[in-house]
């Protein structure tokens, strides 16, 4: 990096110094062989043979190769004379492309692969360093479920926890959209939300997700997920009507109580108990005047 920056300061003060002068001089400059840095994430699945490859110079130029396999800590290494050393030896080899480019090949990958892969190769008038994250894919799981939202409905189809990201997409034209959220140890989540006017049938309604691990998309339909929620909801409402009907035997009862007690008595003792009410009332409605009365005379004594 050091090495770039210095080149690229070197390059601008060349052009601001001298307008004047032009491409070749500013070729001089840059004699010193280019170093070029480079890293990638790349996913694969379990039992594909993988191939990496460092850069696309071929045997022509390349002086030699290098890769280190940090996680292994071992190195396979291969120079322009044909001498080759392996400290890794566990089927990983270098090898040459048709037109001969060497590139890492390693076969049957597993999850025992994955991790960071770094080269090293020199050539004639520079040198590429790649640093490369293994990373074994894995497939995310789907459910896609419709909530009413104001005056819309709002579809959504979410792919958790994969490894990369999954692609969703639908199979209606309207508008969606899509969050994506990185979650511990690389995994993804994807979220889209498929907004629809109120009242669109959404049973033909499918979320189409795409992923490395499978061949083609999967398509999710509602019905097929979600199913967890159903008996919830179905539970929820039975508790709902139990509580609204108990609710209403209890007021009813709370009401019929007094008629079936007018029918067992005659309907001359059922005039008293309301006068009995009024003399139990009655001393406190007493006190309450005589407290006021108190009241009244000490507030008079202050004004
Ligand atoms: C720089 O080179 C370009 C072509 O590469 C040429 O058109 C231009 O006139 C040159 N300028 C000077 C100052 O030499
Ligand atoms: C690839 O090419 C290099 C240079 O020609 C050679 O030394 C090496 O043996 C070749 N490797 C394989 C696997 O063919
Ligand atoms: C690949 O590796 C797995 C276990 O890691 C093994 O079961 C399977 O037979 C291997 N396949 C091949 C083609 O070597
Ligand atoms: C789709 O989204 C774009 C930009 O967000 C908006 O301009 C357009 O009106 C939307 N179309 C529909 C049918 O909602």
């Amino acid at each position: 990096m050091w090495i770039y920056a210095a080149v690229f300061l070197l390059l601008s003060g060349a052009w601001s110094d001298d307008q004047g002068t032009n491409q070749s001089t500013v070729n001089s400059i840059t004699s010193p062989p280019p170093k070029v840095y480079e890293s990638r994430i790349l996913y694969f699945n379990n039992g594909n043979d993988v191939n990496l490859t460092c850069g696309n110079k071929t045997w022509k130029e390349t002086i030699y190769v290098i890769w280190n396999i940090t996680f292994k800590d071992c190195r396979i290494s291969l120079d322009d004379k044909g001498q080759s050393r392996d400290s890794c030896e566990d089927g990983k080899s270098l090898q040459n492309t048709s037109n001969f480019q060497p590139y890492l090949h390693i076969p049957n990958f597993s999850h025992a692969d994955e991790g960071i892969y770094k080269c090293e190769s020199p050539y004639t008038g520079g040198a590429k360093n790649v640093l490369i994250k293994v990373i074994t894919t894995v497939s995310p799981n789907l459910s896609m479920w419709v909530e009413p939202n104001g005056n819309e409905t709002v579809a959504f189809c979410k792919a958790e926890r994969g490894k990369p990201a999954a692609n969703i997409s639908w199979n209606r034209a309207e508008n969606s959209s899509s969050e994506e959220t990185r979650e511990s140890n690389g995994f993804f989540t994807v979220e889209s939300r498929l907004v629809l006017p109120e009242g669109t049938d959404t049973e033909g309604l499918r979320c189409l997700v795409r992923h490395p691990c499978w061949e083609g998309e999967k398509t999710v339909g509602r019905q097929e997920h979600r199913k967890g929620n159903v008996p919830w909801l179905c539970f929820l409402i039975v508790v709902v009507i139990t509580l609204l009907l108990a609710g209403f035997l209890f007021i009813a009862l709370k009401k019929l109580r007094p008629l079936w007690q007018c029918q067992q008595s005659d309907p001359s003792s059922s005039k008293s108990p309301p006068m009995e009410d009024v003399e139990e009332v009655e001393p406190y409605a007493s006190y309450v005047q005589r407290v006021n009365s108190i009241y009244n005379s000490s507030a008079d004594l202050f004004t």
